[in-house]
Order: C-alpha cells, then sequence, then structure tokens
C-alpha cells in the first residue's frame, strides 16, 4: 500500500544517540543496537521501529529484558508499548550477509561486508525509526576476523582499536555530525589505500582516504585527484568546507546504484572509481570525476542539511546534480557538458514523464522508495534549480544557498525550505515557480511569431501547454525562463535576453527590428520544456553558424536532423537535400573546438526521437535513422577520411583538447564505417588503439554494422581484458549491441558464460540493459523475441535483487511511446510477470500503472 506526502506526521519518539556493536560473520552477523529514545510530546503510543529480513535476538528497555508478551512483531515493525518518556533501548538482531542479494542493508560484496542503507535499508540491519526526520549520534564498533578484514571501517573518526581472542579485532567509530539512519556505513575487508591530505580554507588538514581491491591501486590516482579538485572548487564557489578530519570512499564491485553520500564513509561503485589510460575510455575519466563530486558535494547538500521525508528527495538530489553539472561545466567545457545535460533530459527523463511512472520532481505517493530514484527527481531536479539559478542569477542564488545553510544546518527539511530560502534572499516571489515540484509531465511551449515591417516591429508570442499525464493532475501554469536571441541579417540588430512566461499565452514585442529575425529559443536549455514553432531549413542554419549561444548553435542542428528523421519514418524513399549535408560540412571546416564539432556531427538518438513522436513503429524509427545518417557519410565521405586521417595520432594525452580530437575523430569512424572501407577502418583502428576510448570505439562500430572483423576482434579483446571486471563490462555491452538477428540468441549464450553473473548489478546491465536500452533495433522486434527475453531476465533478477529488475522494466513499461502492434506484444510480457506470484514490492509499483 502507497504512502502519501499529504499523511507526513513528525515522529513520536526521538532518538539522540546509537550505540552500535557489530559482529561480522558470513550468515550470523550479530548486531547488538543501544539508543537513547525519547518521546517527542507527551503521549502513550507506542514506539513502533521498523525492521525486514532479520532475527530478532533480544529486547531490552534500560535494564530489563522484554519477554514476548512485552512487544509485537510483525513482517515489518517491532512495537513497544507502556514506555517512559526517556529510557535506553537495547535490541540484538542476527543478520545473514551472504544471503543478501538484493544488496541493501548489510551485504557481502565479493570479500568485502560493506552497507547500503539509503532509503529503507537500515531497518534490515537493526530495528530503528528508520526515517530521515530521526537524526542521532552514531558510534560503532565493528569485530571481525583480523586476517581476513584488516580494515575496519565506519562514519567518523576512529575513537578506538585492539585485538580480541580467537584472530578477531575491533575497531570503534564515533560520528559527531547528527544524521538520519540512511547516511550510515559500514565496510570491512582487505584493500590496497591510497592516501592524500586536503588543506581546507579554514586551514584543517583533512586525511583522504580511498580504499581499493588489490591490484587496483594504480587506477586510483583520477578518482583521488577528482577528490581534491571537487573539495576545492566548493571552497571556491559556495564557500562550503569539509567537517570531519577524515574522509573515506571504498570502492566495490556489487553495487545497486553509482555511488552513495554516507557522512564521512561513501561507498562507490567501482566503475566510478577506478580509470587508468588502457582500461578507460574519456567519459569513463569525466563519469568517475562527476559522481566523485557528487558525492562529496553531499556532504552539505544532504548531510549538514538533509529531508524530512523521502518525498522530499529531489531537495538534496536534484540540488546536488546541478552542484556536479556546474562542477564539470567548469573543469571541461561548458557547452559540451550541458549539451550532455541535456541530452539525458529528453531522450530519458521525457520518456518517463510521459510513461506510466509519470511524477513530479517531490512525488505526492510512494510504494516502493527505491522506485523514486529516478531521471525526474535527479534530471529534472537539477534543471529546476538550474531554472531559479537563471531566475534569480548567479549571486542572488548564491546568496539563496547561503541562507539556506544559515537557517537549516543540521536539520531534515523541505523542499519548500529551500525556495523559501531561495525567494527571501532574492527578494523575487517564487510561488507560481513553486508548481515544478507539483507539477509532474513536460510542457510544451507553442511559439508563433509575426514581423511588422512598416514599425520595425516583431512580435513573439509563447503558449505554454501541460499535456495529461498517467497520475492525472490538474495543470497550473509554470513560471517558465526563455533565454531568446533574435538574430537578424544585420547583425547589429541581435537582441538577447530572458523572458519570463507565466500566463497561459503571453506576446512580447521587440523594437528597431530592422528585418524579420530567426528567434532561438531556450538557449543554454534554460527550461526541460519541448518546443513548437516551425524552423525551414534557412532558418535552422542561420542559427547553426550564428547563434551567440553555443547550445543554440547545437540544437539547430539536432532540429535539423529531426525534422528529416521524422519524414523519413513516414517516406524512406524521401529524396533528402543537399543542404542537409553541407550545413555538416560547414561544422566540419569551422574553428570550433573538436568536442563541440563531435556533439554538432551525432545525430538524434533513438530515444530522443522516440520521445517526440507519438505512437512510432520503431522498425521505421530505426531505419529512418539510418538512411539519414548513410546519406550523411556519403556525401561528406571526404571530409570524414580527411578529418579522422588528420586526427589519428600515435601519441595519447588526456586534456581537453586531445578528448575532443578522439571524440570527433570517433564520430568520423562511426559515419565511415556505414561505407566500403569499413571493415579495414575499424581493424586498424583496434589493432593500433593505445587507449580504450580508441579500443571501445573501434569494436562498437563493428558491432552496430556488423563487420565482418566483429568476431575476430570480440575474441581478441576478451582474450585481452579477462579478469578486469570494468573492462569485460564493456565488453559484455558491445555482445548486446550486435546488429544481427542472432543477437538474443548471442546474448542467451553469453548468459552461460564464466565471466557472468546475474548477481552482479553491473554485469546485468552491462548485458540485459544494454540490449534493453540500447539495442533498438532487436529489443523491439516485431517478432517479441527482445520482450520475451526481457521478461525472463527479469522473472531472475524479481528475486535476486529487485531494484535491478526494477530498472530494467523501464524500457518495457514505456510502451506508449510506440504503436499499437509493438504496445501488445510488450503488454504481454508485462501481464506475464504480473502473475507471478512473489512479485517484488518494487516490480508490483510499476506494473500496477503500467496495465491499470
Ligand atoms: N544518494 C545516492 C546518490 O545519489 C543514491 C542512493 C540510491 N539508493 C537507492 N536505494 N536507490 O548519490
Ligand atoms: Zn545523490
Amino acid at each position: 500500500s502507497p504512502r502519501y506526502l499529504k499523511d507526513y506526521q513528525a515522529p513520536d519518539y526521538k532518538i539522540s544517540n546509537v550505540n552500535l556493536t557489530i559482529q561480522l560473520d558470513d550468515t550470523k552477523t550479530i548486531v547488538t543496537n543501544v539508543m537513547d529514545v525519547t518521546k517527542a510530546s507527551e503521549h502513550q503510543r507506542a514506539l513502533v521501529l521498523d525492521g525486514e529480513h532479520m532475527q530478532l535476538k533480544s529486547v531490552m528497555v534500560n535494564d530489563t529484558k522484554l519477554d514476548r508478551s512485552q512487544y509485537q512483531l510483525s513482517d515489518s515493525t517491532l512495537s513497544i508499548a507502556n514506555l517512559p518518556e526517556q529510557f535506553i533501548l537495547t535490541i540484538t538482531t542476527e543478520i545473514n550477509p551472504v544471503a543478501n542479494t538484493a544488496l541493501e542493508g548489510l551485504y557481502k560484496s565479493a570479500d568485502v561486508y560493506c552497507t547500503q542503507c539509503e532509503a529503507e535499508g537500515f531497518r534490515r540491519i537493526t530495528y530503528f525509526l528508520d526515517r530521515p526526520d530521526v537524526m542521532a549520534i552514531y558510534t560503532t564498533k565493528i569485530i571481525a576476523d583480523k586476517t581476513s578484514f584488516p580494515f575496519l571501517l565506519a562514519n567518523g573518526n576512529k575513537i578506538e582499536q585492539g585485538e580480541l581472542a580467537n584472530n578477531l579485532h575491533f575497531v570503534t567509530w564515533h560520528d559527531p555530525f547528527p544524521k538520519p539512519c540512511y547516511l550510515f556505513a559500514l565496510v570491512a575487508g582487505d584493500f590496497e589505500l591510497l592516501t592524500d591530505t586536503f588543506t581546507t580554507k579554514s586551514g584543517r588538514e583533512v586525511n583522504l582516504e580511498l580504499f581499493v581491491d588489490k591490484g587496483n591501486l594504480s587506477r586510483s590516482e583520477h578518482a583521488m585527484a577528482s577528490l581534491k579538485k571537487s573539495m576545492l572548487w566548493d571552497e571556491q564557489q559556495f564557500n562550503l568546507e569539509y567537517d570531519l578530519d577524515i574522509y573515506m570512499i571504498v570502492a566495490v564491485d556489487f553495487f545497486n546504484m553509482g555511488a552513495m553520500e554516507n557522512k564521512g564513509l561513501n561507498v562507490f561503485n567501482s566503475k566510478f572509481v577506478l580509470a587508468d589510460d588502457l582500461s578507460a575510455t574519456d567519459d569513463d575519466f569525466f563519469n568517475v570525476e562527476a559522481v566523485i563530486a557528487h558525492e562529496y558535494f553531499h556532504n552539505w547538500t544532504g548531510n549538514r542539511v538533509t529531508c524530512r521525508d523521502w518525498f522530499q528527495l529531489s531537495l538534496k538530489e536534484g540540488l546536488t546534480v546541478f552542484r556536479d553539472q556546474q562542477f564539470s561545466a567548469d573543469m571541461h567545457s561548458s557547452a559540451v557538458t550541458r549539451i550532455k545535460n541535456v541530452k539525458i533530459v529528453r531522450a530519458q527523463q521525457f520518456a518517463e514523464d510521459a510513461g506510466p511512472m509519470a511524477h513530479p520532481i517531490r512525488p505526492e505517493k510512494v510504494m516502493e522508495m527505491n522506485n523514486f530514484y529516478t531521471l525526474t527527481v535527479y534530471e529534472k531536479g537539477s534543471e529546476v534549480i538550474r531554472m531559479m539559478h537563471t531566475i534569480l542569477g548567479d549571486d542572488a542564488f548564491k546568496a539563496g544557498i547561503e541562507l539556506y545553510f544559515e537557517r537549516h544546518d543540521g536539520q531534515a527539511v523541505t523542499c519548500d525550505d529551500f525556495v523559501a530560502a531561495m525567494s527571501d534572499a532574492s527578494n523575487t516571489c517564487l510561488s507560481q515557480f513553486k508548481y515544478w515540484y507539483s507539477q509532474s509531465g513536460t510542457p510544451v511551449l507553442i511559439v508563433s511569431d509575426d514581423y511588422h515591417e512598416e514599425t520595425n516591429t516583431y512580435q513573439l508570442t509563447i503558449e505554454q501547454s501541460h499535456p495529461q499525464t498517467h497520475d492525472k493532475q490538474e495543470k497550473q501554469n509554470l513560471h517558465i525562463p526563455v533565454n531568446f536571441e533574435l538574430i537578424s541579417n544585420d547583425e547589429n540588430d541581435n537582441q538577447q535576453g530572458l523572458l519570463h512566461c507565466k500566463q497561459q499565452k503571453q506576446t512580447w514585442t521587440f523594437e528597431n527590428v530592422s528585418s524579420k529575425p530567426v528567434p532561438a529559443l531556450l538557449g543554454n536549455f534554460s527550461a526541460p520544456v519541448k518546443l513548437n514553432y516551425h524552423y525551414d531549413d534557412q532558418a535552422l542554419n542561420t542559427l547553426m553558424v550564428n547563434a551567440a549561444d553555443e547550445f543554440n548553435r547545437w540544437d539547430a542542428g539536432q532540429k535539423l536532423f529531426a525534422g528529416y528523421i521524422k519524414q523519413l519514418i513516414n517516406n524512406p524513399e524521401l529524396e533528402l537535400p543537399l543542404q542537409v549535408a553541407s550545413a555538416l560540412e560547414q561544422v566540419l571546416l569551422s574553428n570550433a573546438d573538436n568536442a563541440f564539432k563531435a556533439e554538432q556531427l551525432v545525430l538524434p538518438s533513438f530515444d530522443e526521437m522516440a520521445a517526440a513522436i507519438d505512437e512510432v513503429n520503431s522498425g521505421a524509427l530505426v531505419r529512418a535513422i539510418s538512411i539519414l545518417k548513410r546519406f550523411i557519410a556519403q556525401q561528406l565521405q571526404s571530409h570524414f577520411l580527411h578529418t579522422y586521417q588528420s586526427l589519428c595520432t600515435s601519441e595519447f594525452a588526456k586534456d581537453g583538447q586531445a578528448i575532443g580530437n578522439r571524440a570527433l575523430k570517433n564520430v568520423c569512424l562511426d559515419y565511415l564505417a556505414l561505407l566500403d572501407s569499413a571493415n579495414e577502418l575499424a581493424l586498424n583502428q583496434f589493432k593500433q588503439a593505445n587507449n580504450m576510448t580508441d579500443q571501445l570505439a573501434a569494436i562498437k562500430v563493428a558491432a552496430v554494422n556488423d563487420l565482418r572483423c566483429f568476431e575476430d576482434v570480440m575474441v581478441e579483446f576478451a582474450r585481452q581484458w579477462q579478469g578486469n571486471t570494468l573492462v569485460m563490462d564493456k565488453w559484455f555491452t558491445i555482445n548486446a549491441l550486435h546488429n544481427n538477428e542472432n543477437v538474443v540468441q548471442r546474448i542467451i549464450g553469453l548468459l552461460e558464460h564464466p565471466e557472468f553473473s546475474i548477481d552482479n548489478p553491473n554485469r546485468a546491465r552491462a548485458l540485459i540493459g544494454a540490449f534493453a536500452f540500447y539495442n533498438s533495433k532487436y529489443f523491439h522486434h516485431q517478432d517479441g523475441s527482445g520482450y520475451e527475453f526481457l521478461f525472463a531476465q527479469l522473472v531472475k533478477l524479481n528475486t535476486i535483487n529487485p531494484q535491478v529488475a526494477s530498472r530494467l522494466i523501464t524500457p518495457l513499461i514505456q510502451f506508449k511511446s510506440f504503436d499499437k502492434t509493438q504496445q501488445k506484444l510488450m503488454k504481454a510480457e508485462l501481464e506475464k510477470l504480473s502473475r507471478l506470484d512473489n512479485l517484488s514490492r518494487d516490480l508490483i509499483e510499476k506494473l500496477d500503472a503500467a496495465l491499470q
């Protein structure tokens, strides 16, 4: 049964101190939890603690052990009545970390014990008020075998350690900052350790410790460097300084998400820590830095100020994503970074907002909280913060952040509190803006314009429209910031600025415009909306060349391509005009930086197009994209070849320019792979590659074009990288992308590969997820074999790891984007799933929404 935001009530009891003793064991870990509890007000209500998947051993109030009649136990709660105002509660539980394949609570990842408590995993470790508005000071004593687990880690500072009988040892940690239990963490294992220090702006020295599996030390330097950059950036940009004497990061191979910001002890998916020149791509390096930054930034936006309840998740996630995006933009090309952000929103968040799980960035109804770590809460949440930044300006925004911390440091608060701080610090009314928090769906801006030669005036009319969403909300008009540029024949006439759309329909009049301008709207993607305005090819060409905003230049190209892809869906015989290619020729010959050029040359993805079209026939869409791509490849063959060759250098470097060069080179390869010399080019690049970006690009074009060399390079790649988990994930992914009618059989075969294990989320995502999300042609094959394959995997994952299952079901529940025939096939698989009798709550929630 779901929970509702409107039903929030403050807790009846407070827990101020938590004293944990955890004696680790593979199948019988004993947790003793001593808590200081007080009633939050005068009342006689029972204390109802959350707890699941564990065995209760004993309950003690002060010095009295309770007998079985003095408490009530259900599947998910422990209730104790007749309690005094204030007492010490001691609870002992037994848990089985090895059996924990859901990777929530305490589990074993290879030879390491670790925890994941957000959102509601702490209740799998001990009975507790598992909600973020219960904040306590934690002391944690860990006991384990000294030989197998030399490192015993928890939040805060190490205060004691020692030896015990039977080759055991212990370490005690104390975290002086009150925190909700979702930020609790414990790690035990044997590691290689990279250490460094960072001196904060006020002169305190912080020990930085990064723990990785043995043999991986040389791959941990980039993560450490990224951490130090993040610490400095947060001081310089937001005046936010780190607060403990130690900051630890542990990399583990089994992890449901990217990483977790536990106070002073981040636990990371090793994918977002480990990177070296030979085994990591440029994107991997970028992502490691971004995730390290994200988790570090949470220390203030998330930990020092946390969420009152889980409906407020975007309070910390939207804000922290915005902060990590700004950080990445400062570390790299800001335009290219912004383009990467926008592609995710348009391709994936828009699809979520149009599908059965559509929800506002602050959801109102939740059944399984893990289902709400979504693109909407994170990415749209970040866009909402960014819009405030755009509306208020950088200075006022930063003043708002300062006021937010002044008011709320140490508290668990709401999104309303955040907006209030922004509004008060800037003296700006944000009451209409706040509908962004409560309203789901992607707004559409319908734009029309008029030029009056007699008066030299130009009128722009913007109408906002709010499509019906699955959660059947009534929609309000929003405050939508629209960056605009008017591009005229005479450059001196160009105007730019910010429009505040607030009414259903609004018109702006611009004076002294001597000829009809081309409007460029939503510069830098100033709002997460769709735009409906008819541009002809010539207008788009003008924008591609003359728009001041780089994002607008890129976006005009995307619109040009999208227009032709749409036409080609209905008419594959369409004669494509040469201007399409010549627009790209201009791009290739321009003096923009190569990273940006590479983005300009990439066509909109299948997902982006699918999110923009109603009831698309997936086969027709795949074909349309490939016709356009082939046309461009043929028209610009010599340019692509020339550019490609000029960028084939033998030296490896990792600066921005070198990264941009590789990006452009590999986009050229991607086009050239559609032409005659494809096999030779791919094979050569594969053989000569001295870095993973080039090597992977070569095998990827071999896979997606089903080139002759494909099987050989795959064998060679596997031989070279066997045993390197992260690189083998890439190998599994490339298999899943094979553009060949036997791909499903190939993947079914790989499920039996000695290096495949469905228990490992990275592996499962690399093979099963990559197929379902990125092999659009065969996942959506009309014979339904792709859907059926996913169904069979979801049946297994449902019991092994519901969170992973719930992510991988996404492409099936978004059936509404596709035509009726496909919808039927997709729904049939969902119905089969819904008939399973051991369905996890995660899948029940999504299936209910999808099939309702
Ligand atoms: N707070 C983490 C982050 O964004 C993600 C934790 C997700 N946990 C989950 N159970 N879905 O950095
Ligand atoms: Zn986060």
